[in-house]
């Protein structure tokens, strides 16, 4: 297994380009299902979890290539495969992306109940009473959702409106499996508390641009009117704004000056608003780029994460290793998923003051961290291990980082290209 060492205190400085964001491009590459005809993607990031649905897509009669410009070509050849295995499914949650594509256009879908997962509890009964509203018959059979037609009919008969919202607010790849089905149902469907996160809107456009009725992309009500056919088309994935975020973070904490291109700062606002209040000014450089000159210690803040255009739970880790070195007492408070403090224990070893109280973390800043083995237990949690290790006196050795990899395109290779002292060692 590979492990990043990183000898901390180097500023980074110079420019670094974004990737295509994973949450979008795998809701997206899921929706080629729907398409008749063929789909080219660009933009679409080189990670290990693109590579699961990738997969998953060939064992359900799709056929993708990368193209010499970069851009991936998928077309459906053989419809009548339905079942995303166990084998797959385990080593991705978000394969149950395929699960409204599957039965919004082949009326039958066996996907594998996804597991346990290190952040918390992640449920998903908000997509099956979503797809139930739409007029699926569901059962759970040896650890398979099945999913189906009602008989004698398509996806339901008439209008009808399903409420998505749940506990934590609502659910972003419900929003996008619910939405992927109903767009070849017939008649109205109205999804109430739709998710509004930018990787909802770019499947919502996605779609729309392949032909799909959807009115209201962006708001929490999606109107859709269900269509025949969806034909192919072009389109390209958003940048990823948690990749920005979190070489924001690193720039950040090793005080350097970095230049983040391919990015949408209107997606960052709320990352951007805090990293202000950290007295961490971070101006834009035309349409698409955004500069950080660090200098001073970051002052401490209070951070809630919500549901966007809320502070994302994405980068929640990630700004914690920051504010583990700020001049003061920050509280960060997780709303998203209670228990997604995994990465704790870890920058506590490396010196980082951190106390819990239920879903709240109590940072104290301290003036350094120091270098440490630790161990990377999810992608964000690993992400922020980096962060710290590049602030951090002395050596830090991340083990497994093949989480990192599910979610970030060759980090090494562009922080290092930033003067970051940082070496993937394999075994
Ligand atoms: N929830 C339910 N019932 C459901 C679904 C969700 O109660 O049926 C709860 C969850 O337990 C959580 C909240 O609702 O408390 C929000 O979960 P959501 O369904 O929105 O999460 P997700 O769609 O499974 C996506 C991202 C996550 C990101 C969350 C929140 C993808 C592939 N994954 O997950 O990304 O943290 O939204 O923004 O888009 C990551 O990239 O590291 C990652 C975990």
């Amino acid at each position: 297994m590979d492990r990043f060492v990183i000898e901390g205190g180097a500023e980074l400085r110079g420019e670094v380009e974004v990737s295509g964001a994973k949450n979008a491009a795998l809701p997206i590459l899921a929706a080629t299902i729907l398409a008749d005809g063929e789909c080219r993607l660009e933009g679409i990031p080189r990670l290990r979890d693109l590579t699961t649905m990738l997969k998953i897509l060939e064992t359900l009669g799709v056929e993708a290539g990368w193209q010499d410009d970069g851009s991936l070509l998928t077309r459906v050849v053989d419809p009548s495969l339905t079942r995303a295995p166990y084998e797959l499914v385990k080593t991705m949650r978000a394969s149950i992306c395929v699960l409204g594509p599957l039965l919004g256009r082949r009326g039958r879908a066996e996907v594998s109940f996804p597991g346990g997962c290190v952040i918390g509890p992640r449920p998903v009964d908000l997509h099956l009473a979503g797809l139930e509203a739409l007029g699926a018959r569901i059962r759970v059979e040896g650890g398979y959702i099945e999913a189906e037609r009602r008989a004698g009919g398509g996806l339901g008969r008439g209008d009808r409106e399903i409420y998505l919202g749940g506990p934590f607010g609502p659910t972003v790849t419900g929003t996008a499996n619910v939405l992927s089905a109903a767009v070849l149902t017939p008649g109205t469907t109205v999804i109430q508390s739709a998710a509004c996160e930018p990787e909802v809107i770019d499947l919502a456009s996605f779609l729309r641009a392949m032909g799909a009725d959807i009115h209201g992309i962006g708001s929490p009500t999606l109107t859709v009117r269900g269509v025949e056919r969806l034909v192919g088309g072009t389109w390209r994935v958003i940048p990823d704004r948690i990749e920005a975020g979190t070489l924001l973070c690193a720039a950040a904490v090793t005080r350097g000056d970095v230049t983040v291109g391919n990015v949408e700062p209107s997606h960052l606002t709320a990352p951007l608003a805090l990293l202000a209040r950290m007295g961490i000014p971070v101006r834009r450089r035309g349409e698409r780029a955004l500069h950080v000159a660090g200098g001073e210690r970051p002052r401490p803040v209070d951070v809630v994460t919500l549901p966007y255009p809320g502070f994302p739970t994405d980068l929640q880790a990630q700004f914690m290793a920051v504010l583990s070195v700020a001049a003061g007492n920050s509280f960060v408070t997780e709303k998203i998923y209670p228990e997604r403090f995994i990465h704790v224990p870890e920058l506590q070893r490396m010196g980082a003051r951190i106390r819990k109280e239920g879903p709240t973390a109590i940072v104290e800043g301290v003036e350094r961290l120091s270098g440490c083995p630790v161990m990377a237990s999810d992608l964000r949690a690993s992400a922020a291990l980096v962060v710290a290790g590049l602030a951090a006196r002395g050596t830090t050795t991340v083990e497994r980082v093949y989480h990192i990899d599910r979610g970030y395109e060759r980090i090494e290779e562009k922080l290092a290209a930033l003067g970051a002292r940082i070496e993937r060692r394999a075994g």
